[in-house]
């Protein structure tokens, strides 16, 4: 393991003003996205989707990384030029989802593992022969009433979050770990908070117990949020204020960064609630960044619609998300930006 490679990495990829764009749907996922939008999904209109988005002229200013899937990551531009190198060539650096899914866990009804740790090194071996300089793996957690998550839930994901990490250290590959507890359902921010605390104290045991080095690792969790059923609503200041209040208890300082994923949040709340970390973060020891999937693509597919005459909209639609993201890292982003 060379810590100083991961560590400049990490720190690349968290570096001011900058995030990741998370694009490393899965084939059935990213069909769901296009059957939205009346789009056949194709592995031909899979690679044009995504050249739409990595040519996007501009974006290097708010885009430090990008997480491939696997498909993605051998796939090339029109003009022959692979994905990874293209990304590279204009200072992005190209990641890799690596996880495969998560399956109901035995005996644990309403839990769910990820799975994909056979194999994973060779795998990994693989990814950064392509050009991979980063991983991602995701465990969910969903919340319901009853003993959901279990104890044993948590635990069983973190450990494989940890031996994950390990492997991708053990070859130079920075580890993103993504403990995500799911907004589906009616409970309240207190709930999200509980769940998420326990998911990342048994995440940072995990990763220490497996020699993880922090100051290599990146975490990418949820923000501590109200299900989307939740009767209560809640402000964006309490939502920045339970997210960093969470986070100051369980994240380590070692870490370099949090990229929070979006969730199923809307694009606009997404980065107000991103901004109102920034803009309160004080003297939080991590950079506050962002790792968005949905919430940096989904005006993008609404202006694209699969139809070669939207390109230039779709792609102004997607600047236009980096970089307000881009200023909501630095806690200057307003609402009012959204309609200039
Ligand atoms: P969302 O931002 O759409 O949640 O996606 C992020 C991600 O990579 C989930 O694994």
């Amino acid at each position: 393991m060379n810590i100083d490679e991961l560590k400049s990495v990490a720190d690349a990829i968290v570096a001011k003003q900058k995030g990741i764009l998370a694009a490393d749907e899965s084939s059935p996922t990213i069909k769901k996205r296009f059957d939205s939008i009346g789009a056949e999904s194709t592995e031909e209109t899979r690679r044009r989707y995504r050249e739409i988005l990595f040519t996007t002229e501009g974006i290097e200013r708010y885009i430090s990384g990008v997480i491939l899937y696997d498909e993605t990551l051998r796939q090339s531009s029109g003009d022959g030029v692979p994905f990874p190198k293209l990304l590279s060539n204009r200072g992005i650096l190209p990641g890799i989802k690596v996880d495969k899914g998560a399956k109901a866990l035995a005996l644990q009804p309403g839990n769910k593992i990820t799975e994909g740790l056979d194999g994973l090194r060779d795998r990994l071996a693989e990814y950064k022969e392509l050009g991979a300089r980063f991983a991602k793996w995701r465990a969910v957690m969903e919340i319901d009433e009853y003993n959901v998550p279990s104890a044993y839930a948590i635990r069983a994901n973190c450990h494989a979050l940890a031996r994950y990490a390990a492997l991708c250290q053990e070859i130079d590959l920075v580890p993103i770990v993504e403990p995500e507890v799911l907004m589906d359902g009616g409970h309240d921010i207190n709930r999200c908070e509980a769940v998420t605390s326990q998911m990342l104290e048994s995440l940072f045991a995990e990763l220490d117990a497996h020699g993880v080095q922090f100051e290599g690792t990146l975490l990418k969790p949820n923000m501590v949020i109200p299900g989307l059923k939740c009767p209560q609503k809640v402000s964006v200041q309490q939502v920045a204020e339970a997210t960093v209040r969470c986070m100051q208890r369980y994240v380590p300082a070692a870490v370099p960064g949090i990229v929070f994923l979006s969730g199923g949040q809307s694009p606009e709340d997404a980065t107000d609630h991103l901004n109102a970390m920034n803009a309160m973060k004080g003297n939080c020891p991590w950079q506050l960044s962002f790792s968005y999937g949905r919430a940096l693509q989904a005006p993008v597919l609404s202006a694209w619609k699969g139809q070669e005459s939207n390109v230039a909209e779709a792609q102004r639609a997607f600047f236009k998300r980096c970089q307000l993201n881009g200023l909501a890292r630095e806690g200057l982003y307003s609402r009012a930006m959204e309609d200039s």
